[in-house]
């Protein structure tokens, strides 16, 4: 398959980062398939890209029409099946789990056409894990997105074991035609290159709080201003979901050892289904709109 061949894109989850996906894929002109498995899941991804697609709009980075047809490209689903009939190209982006991944590959094999590459956002997990549930783990590799997706330029392109080169030249491509920049990593190891860096800093930074010898406030602000990354580790655990950094951390721990021991810090967050952002409440507090909190 070639860039040239790509039509439809279906995005499996719509969560923080499936919707995310969906949008930045609309935006490049491609016809979209969101699917999750309720309607409720599935109309709450719809209305962010409609918030993302007004606020760009707002700003000026967009017209209001190509605001207003980037939106027209996405439709909804929650039938697996047919969300992915004419689907060129499928993004999954559900959960962290593994047995969770695997399930939805096994349906999405039974469904998809047999030209359809199937990438996955995985964060953390093995590709070629993934990819060995599908009788097509040539076809299949990783595209990973950072958050929020319409907003961060990288996109790890990411081969599994038996990955061919035309699909890791062809979704590269597809990165590309999406405005983003695509770096290629061929060794398939947990986390792979960001998250193998950028998890555990959030996660010595919870040690670092967790052992009493700073504060949340303090590690923030020497991060933004000091260290000179754009959001303070905290922050960063928020925007993207405690929940999905403490996975990636369990995941790492198991296979890669005690160096990357989940903090309880984080497990707590977890715990108490305070996961950021997302949640209204994380490390800070988002209910009260503007301005983020220490609670
Ligand atoms: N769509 C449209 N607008 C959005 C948006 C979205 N998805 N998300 C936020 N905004 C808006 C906000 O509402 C705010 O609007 P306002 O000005 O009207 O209040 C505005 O964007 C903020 O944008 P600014 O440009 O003023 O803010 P920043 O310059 O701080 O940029 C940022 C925001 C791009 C998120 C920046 O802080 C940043 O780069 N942070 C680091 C993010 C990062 O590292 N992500 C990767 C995490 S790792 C990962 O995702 C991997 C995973 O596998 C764990």
């Amino acid at each position: 398959m070639e860039l040239d061949d790509i039509n439809t894109i279906t995005v499996l989850g719509a969560g923080n980062m499936g919707h995310g996906i969906a949008e930045v894929a609309a935006l490049a002109g491609y016809q979209v398939n969101l699917r999750d498995i309720n309607e409720e899941f599935v109309q709450n991804g719809y209305d962010q890209i409609e918030w993302s697609l007004g606020k760009l709009a707002e700003k000026d980075q967009l017209s209001d029409e190509e605001a207003n047809a980037a939106l027209e490209r996405v439709a909804t689903y929650v039938d697996l099946a047919e969300s992915v009939s004419d689907a060129d190209v499928v993004i999954e982006a559900v959960p962290e789990k593994m047995d969770i991944k695997k399930d939805v590959y096994t349906e999405l094999e039974a469904a998809a056409p047999d030209h359809t590459i199937f990438a996955t956002n995985t964060s953390s997990l093995s590709i070629s894990e993934l990819a060995d549930v599908t009788e097509r783990p040539e076809q299949f590799c990783g595209m990973h997105f950072f958050n929020p997706p319409v907003r961060m330029q990288l996109v790890e392109v990411i081969s599994g074991a038996e990955t061919a080169e035309e699909t890791m030249d062809v979704i590269s491509d597809l990165a590309e035609a999406m405005d983003k920049t695509p770096v290629r990593v061929h060794k398939d190891s947990p986390g792979f290159i960001v998250n193998r860096i950028l998890v555990p800093l959030m996660n010595e930074a919870a040690w670092a709080v967790e052992s009493g010898d700073t504060t949340i406030a303090e590690v923030d602000s020497t991060a933004k201003y000091e260290i000179g990354l754009p959001m303070g580790s905290f922050e960063l655990a928020d925007q993207v979901g405690i929940d999905v950094g403490y996975h990636v951390l369990q995941y790492m721990h198991e296979v890669l050892g005690d160096a990357y021991e989940p903090c309880p810090l984080l497990e707590e967050k977890v715990e108490e289904e305070k996961l950021g952002k997302k949640t209204g409440k994380g490390f800070y507090d988002y209910e009260d709109g503007e301005g983020a909190q220490v609670p």
